[in-house]
């Protein structure tokens, strides 16, 4: 009988023989015990010319070949970034007609960031990443980063706000948890994308310093703290160059300050020009031509901008190949993380836990904006007769909007989900109160919907109205949708109020019934004329497939609202600082010359605003909001106690810790959000009255209390020095400054630099 060691000896005879033999024959590239940088060069080394240039553009609407001779995978994109896009066909928008690419849509962006919480931010990205792989995706296109600079921008509810520090803090978990799959995320639009209006015909000009401050960090906290794989460049112009061929921002900024060792994606059809392509950062060229199929030729992929121009170009010695090498590069990286990345879990779609997922951010990032006399959560002791009404509460919002469109496997729309939590006790009825959209198809996904309604705009009315007057409770249920003019890719908005006369039918409404919950369905602020005529306000966004149910638990009370907006609703357009002093949609000769109607005659649109976005700008004037960037209410009630510093010099190396304490002394368990906001009481630049500088959401039981600590150093007490090219932190005294909006500031202490 063999003794034991002999047997573990001979085992291991075995498997170390093996493991040389493979390790005589696999090629470098291919060999796991290999270091990646020196497997990238093994690879690198073996590939002719022709891969290296055909790895750079797309060969399909969405994905580009890897190296089919050396096995190497072609990477599969999607959009991106609310849930998985459905299959298009290989050259076209139009749906390729699967029956399993139906997913679960998660809450827009604007949602998450409302919710304050990273942790939420984490498990969007793992479940969202998980469903992503199961599609056998390897590039996620988002998340969307781009400042919320004004109300009328058609995509502000695919990005996360106004605030740079916000989306900074949420974006890295989302990030880091999509990755966790081995699928790369594809931060975008890099940058100054900040309206849709001229986004591929104009020109954006902004001082350093705001750019820096205010449009930059999140691209930066994207690359250097979340490590995103890949980053997408956006359609405007920077500099007079387009943004996904620019010099500034792709090769100064982010591949030599921010070190960038990641993929530069071209937006969809953004790239023009071969020469800026190749010596301005760009790694990978996707949707030039985007219906795949013009210019003429049998292959129109070849005739791409990073394609056979540049082959060309190489061939005739024109241009070296260095830039080549370092795209190829790149993109072997961005292989071994993704596509070549054994350890990668296998995914999974529509699993309970994703719909639980969906369904708590969806909760979470829920805004209670007004409770007078606390008409909400609906006491069904009381509510016998539910009224509902308006088009939000059935109408799919998950098809249209843009690329971020989505088949899904279900959307439970707000009527349902109010009619399964409180149909069973009281009577739920319901009525439109107005027609707004009757469409319903994005590239050919139908909602399947048939929204047409004959009815004059009166009898709508008057059947709202009358209902409401019956009922015990009435819930409106309206806001903006995903059609085009309204929270939509391409376009903007026209204008800041409600669409389809729904202010009116608001104020019938409250005449009609004083027990009125209006429940907005959107992703931008809108004018509320109507505020002091209604007692409660829900900001509701689009929250994908358990829209339904994430707010029907929270009118319940189910779940206690804990939502702080990510961004300042404004009274009236002209109070927003892009309005008031900066150029929107363009500098207003060019506008009223008709520029920006074509790539020859793009418009400048400069940022005069500076550093002044949102509240920055508002607090800073005095201009008081309809409702506050931070703010947010609950269905209990929250004290701050005095903020203490553990010291009140520091030097310029030195960190300081505030210490507060959060006490729920109301009655039911609930969250608030700590906000930390620092202000520089003296500085010789213009700065804003207070800057977002740490948040942190507390779980408290009724009665609970518990000590908030926020630890900052000089770099939350800085500028941005142009001249110096740097941060600058300017010894003198600061404040900070605790509250639960950036206007409702509960307790302060005092602090010098030296
Ligand atoms: C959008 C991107 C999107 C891409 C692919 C572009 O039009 O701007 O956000 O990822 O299309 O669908």
């Amino acid at each position: 009988m063999l003794k034991k060691t002999a047997i573990v000896s001979l085992f291991t005879l075995i498997s170390v023989s093996y493991m040389a033999q493979t390790n005589n024959t696999l090629p470098v590239y291919l060999d796991e015990s290999k270091p990646v940088e020196q497997r990238i060069q093994d690879a690198l080394s073996r590939m002719t010319l022709e891969e290296k240039v055909a790895m750079l553009h797309a060969q399909s609407k969405f994905s580009s070949p890897g190296v089919p001779r050396l096995g190497i995978p072609e990477f599969w994109t999607t959009d991106g970034p609310h849930g998985v896009r459905p299959e298009v066909m290989w050259d076209e928008w139009d749906q390729a007609g699967w029956t399993n690419d139906s997913i679960i849509a998660y809450p827009a962006l604007t949602a998450l960031s409302a919710t304050w919480n990273k942790k939420m931010s984490w498990n969007y990205g793992k479940a969202l990443g998980e469903e992503a792989r199961y599609r056998k995706k390897d590039i996620l296109l988002g998340p969307g980063v781009n400042i919320y600079r004004t109300p009328l921008n058609g995509r502000n509810f695919e990005y996360m706000g106004e605030d740079p520090y916000l989306t900074s803090k949420m974006v890295v978990p989302y990030i880091k948890g999509v990755q966790s799959n081995g699928v790369a995320t594809s931060v975008k639009h890099f940058a100054l994308n900040n309206q849709e209006m001229f986004r591929h015909t104009s020109n954006v000009n902004v001082d350093d310093r705001t750019l820096y401050e205010i449009y930059l960090p999140p691209f930066k906290a994207a690359v250097t703290e979340g490590d995103s794989w890949t980053i997408m460049g956006a359609y405007d112009m920077y500099k007079g160059q387009y943004a996904s061929q620019n010099q500034y921002l792709l090769n100064d900024i982010l591949k030599k300050e921010w070190k960038y060792k990641g993929v530069v994606v071209s937006d969809w059809g953004a790239v023009n020009n071969t020469e800026q392509a190749i010596h301005n950062g760009l790694d990978l060229e996707f949707g030039t031509w985007t219906n795949g199929l013009s210019a003429g030729t049998k292959n129109a992929y070849d005739n791409y901008f990073l394609a056979k121009p540049y082959l060309d170009l190489i061939k005739s010695g024109k241009v070296g190949t260095t830039e080549l090498d370092d795209k190829v590069t790149r993109l072997l990286r961005l292989a071994y993380q993704t596509t070549m990345n054994r350890n990668k879990p296998f995914g999974n779609i529509a699993s309970e836990e994703h719909k639980a997922v969906a369904k708590e951010i969806g909760e979470e990032g829920i805004v209670l904006l007004k409770n007078q006399g606390n008409v909400l959560p609906i006491d069904l002791n009381k509510a016998k007769k539910i009224a509902v009404i308006g088009e939000n509460a059935i109408k799919i919002m998950t098809v249209g909007g843009g690329s971020s469109s989505l088949k899904v496997k279900y959307e439970a729309l707000p009527l349902d989900g109010i009619k399964s939590r409180f149909g069973k006790k009281a009577d739920v009825q319901y009525a439109r109160g107005y027609v707004g959209d009757i469409g319903g198809e994005y590239n050919g996904v139908k909602s399947g919907q048939d929204l047409k309604d004959s009815r004059s705009e009166a009898e709508l009315l008057n059947e709202a109205v009358a209902l409401a007057k019956q009922s015990d409770y009435v819930i409106f249920v309206g806001g903006l949708n995903k059609a085009d003019f309204q929270d939509s890719e391409g376009n903007d908005r026209k204008s800041y109020g409600l669409p389809y006369n729904q202010d009116h039918v608001i104020s019938a409404l409250a005449k009609a019934n004083k027990n009125l919950a209006v429940v907005l369905v959107s992703g931008n602020a809108v004018a509320m004329p109507w505020i002091k005529e209604v007692p409660s306000v829900v900001q509701a966004w689009y929250l994908g497939s358990e829209a339904g149910n994430s707010i029907a638990s929270v009118l319940a009370g189910d779940s206690n609202p804990s939502g702080k907006l990510p961004f300042t609703f404004p009274v009236k357009l002209e109070d927003n600082s892009a309005h008031q002093l900066g150029e929107y949609p363009g500098q207003k000769e060019e506008f009223a010359a008709g520029k920006g109607k074509d790539q020859k005659n793009p418009i400048n649109i400069t940022y005069n605003e500076g550093i002044f976005v949102g509240y920055r700008w508002h607090d800073t004037k005095n201009i008081k909001p309809l409702f506050s960037f931070g703010h947010g209410l609950s269905y209990t009630t929250f004290e701050f106690g005095k903020a203490k510093a553990d010291k009140t010099v520091i030097s310029q190396d030195d960190t300081i810790t505030f210490t507060v304490s959060v006490k729920n002394t109301g009655k039911k368990a609930g969250a608030e959000v700590a906000q930390l906001y620092i202000s520089d009481l003296k500085s010789s630049v213009p700065r804003p009255s207070k800057e977002l500088k740490g948040f942190e959401k507390v779980y408290l039981n009724p009665g609970e209390q518990k000590e908030v600590t926020f630890t900052i150093d000089k770099t939350a007490l800085s500028y941005f020095d142009a001249g110096k090219h740097d941060w600058v932190a300017e010894p003198g005294d600061f404040e900070a400054l605790i509250g639960n909006s950036s206007d409702a500031i509960k307790t302060k202490v005092k602090f010098t630099l030296k």
